[in-house]
């Protein structure tokens, strides 16, 4: 017999996780004013807001963090981790943040001013939020494929290079601040951006002198893609993967609890020492001194040995198969899902799933209240509440597609509990045409609103 596969490796400590009822869940959520980001972790049963700061370290990420210099500065962490993230990235300088969004502020501190553009693929919200508290435009420039959910293509997260240099050439008088490639392309679905793509990007950015910054969080997943469906890459590693993809960049910032498989933490590689510098400033108002930028010198560690876990193939293979059998199970069960299977998490399109539910009426996150409320799933709306209000005109924005995500946590879940989800997203599916209303806004703040919002059942 062939066998089976099986997960490279096992488990040496367990954390319960509570069952509720579905009376429970119900006052819970309406307590929670529909937003998911308001239960308590114990009125939760399966977690999959995010994949972010929630994986499980290993033994060797553990132990490491015995070895914590917690030195002010010049931690001896600090060089391991530079060292580290050399060896990973190639790039020469860089700057410990305390996780990805704290990275774009000290970067588009020094690089975006008011009335700037900045193209790139889908921006994920903390970036858009970045670059409009700056009073400057995200462009979104991912390839228009991306935005029909079942329509293949291996790289749906590319960037239609012809738009971003339309945007370039149209932009003066304004300046466009720097280009930035997401990879993997979250927002659209956790879709990979392929070699090619961002070679073809590196040669317009090169040719406008415009610097391109990899927003690099999911690095290793779309390294991954690239080594399983971009032709030539087969017999490459992993790591010689990752070096190409950022020998291409000027720059990147990197939310660390995703790829890296730490709870907190993230830092920007720069390959300039002159932007590097510049940056330091900010780093020093906002993060801490150079050498440790709001990490403690034990989080540093944690993520050096991290960076190495995270773009070993074994492990990577393991993760993107089992984010792959929640989303062939959905299919299986009939649900609209967004294909091919995203790298940190399956896609439901929400529009499809709940075609009577008006678009004001908020679908996505109908649906993720309704999946939580059937099986203590929690998933996170990326629809029209994540997108917010335009600047301008303070209309709601409905980006083409409205999802709900199902973020797999790294080596945190079993297959069972992936079965457990897909069949309480199938029930909820069974019963969708009895899903009459949807949500209203109660209130809202002014910029990443989805954090806080409250709603209440139309
Ligand atoms: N860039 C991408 C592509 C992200 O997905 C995230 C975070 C960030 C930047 C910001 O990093 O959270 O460390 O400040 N994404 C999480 C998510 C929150 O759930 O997708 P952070």
């Amino acid at each position: 017999m062939e066998l089976p596969y099986s997960e490279p490796f096992k488990i040496k400590m367990v954390e319960t996780v509570s069952r509720s009822t579905a009376e429970q869940r119900e006052k819970w959520i309406r307590d929670a004013s529909y937003n998911l980001f308001n239960l308590r972790s114990g009125q939760v049963y399966i977690d999959l807001l995010t994949d972010s700061g929630t994986g499980a370290m290993s033994d060797r990420q553990w132990s490491a963090m015995m070895q914590g210099d917690e030195s002010y500065a010049g931690a001896a962490s600090y060089y391991r981790l530079k060292e580290a993230i050399k060896d990973i990235t190639g790039f020469d300088f860089f700057l410990p943040t305390h996780q990805g969004r704290a990275a774009e502020n000290v970067l588009f501190s020094v690089l975006v001013k008011e009335g700037d553009l900045v193209p790139g693929n889908s921006h994920f919200d903390t970036t858009k939020g970045h670059i409009e508290f700056r009073k400057a435009t995200a462009v979104d420039c991912t390839i228009g494929i991306a935005s029909d959910p079942s329509a293949y293509h291996p790289f749906k997260g590319n960037v239609d290079t012809e738009k971003l240099e339309r945007v370039i050439v149209n932009a003066q008088p304004k300046k466009v601040a720097c280009i930035v490639v997401t990879i993997t392309n979250n927002t659209s679905g956790g879709q990979p951006v392929s070699m090619s793509n961002l070679r073809e990007v590196s040669r317009i950015a090169k040719s406008y002198n415009i610097k391109l910054i990899l927003d690099s969080a999911r690095f290793a997943e779309n390294a991954y893609f690239i080594k399983t469906r971009e032709d030539g890459y087969a017999s490459k590693s992993i790591r010689e993967i990752v070096s190409e993809m950022f020998s291409y960049a000027d720059g990147m910032t990197m939310s660390s609890k995703k790829d890296a498989i730490v709870n907190m933490g993230g830092f920007i590689g720069f390959r300039d020492e002159e932007l590097f510098r510049e940056a330091s400033v900010y780093n020093i108002i906002y993060e801490g001194f150079i050498t440790y930028g709001g990490m403690s010198g034990r989080d540093m560690e944690a993520l050096a040995q991290g960076l190495y876990e995270g773009t070993g193939y074994e492990y990577l293979e393991s993760r993107i198969r089992q984010v792959g059998l929640l989303g062939s199970r959905l299919k299986e069960y009939g649900v609209p899902v967004i294909e091919p299977f995203g790298g940190h998490a399956i896609f439901i399109d929400a529009k499809s799933f709940l075609p009577h539910i008006p678009r004001n009426e908020f679908p996505g996150q109908t649906l993720a209240v309704e999946l939580y409320a059937e099986g203590g799933v929690r998933g996170v709306e990326i629809g029209a509440l994540m997108a917010d209000r335009d600047p301008v005109t303070r209309e709601n924005r409905y980006p083409a597609l409205e999802l709900v995500r199902l973020a797999v946590p790294r080596r945190v879940y079993t297959d069972n509990h992936i079965e457990y989800v897909a069949a309480a997203v199938a029930n909820v599916y069974e019963r969708r045409n009895s899903i009459r209303h949807g949500l209203r806004i109660i209130s809202e703040a002014p910029i990443l609103r989805h954090f806080t919002i409250a709603l209440e059942r139309i």
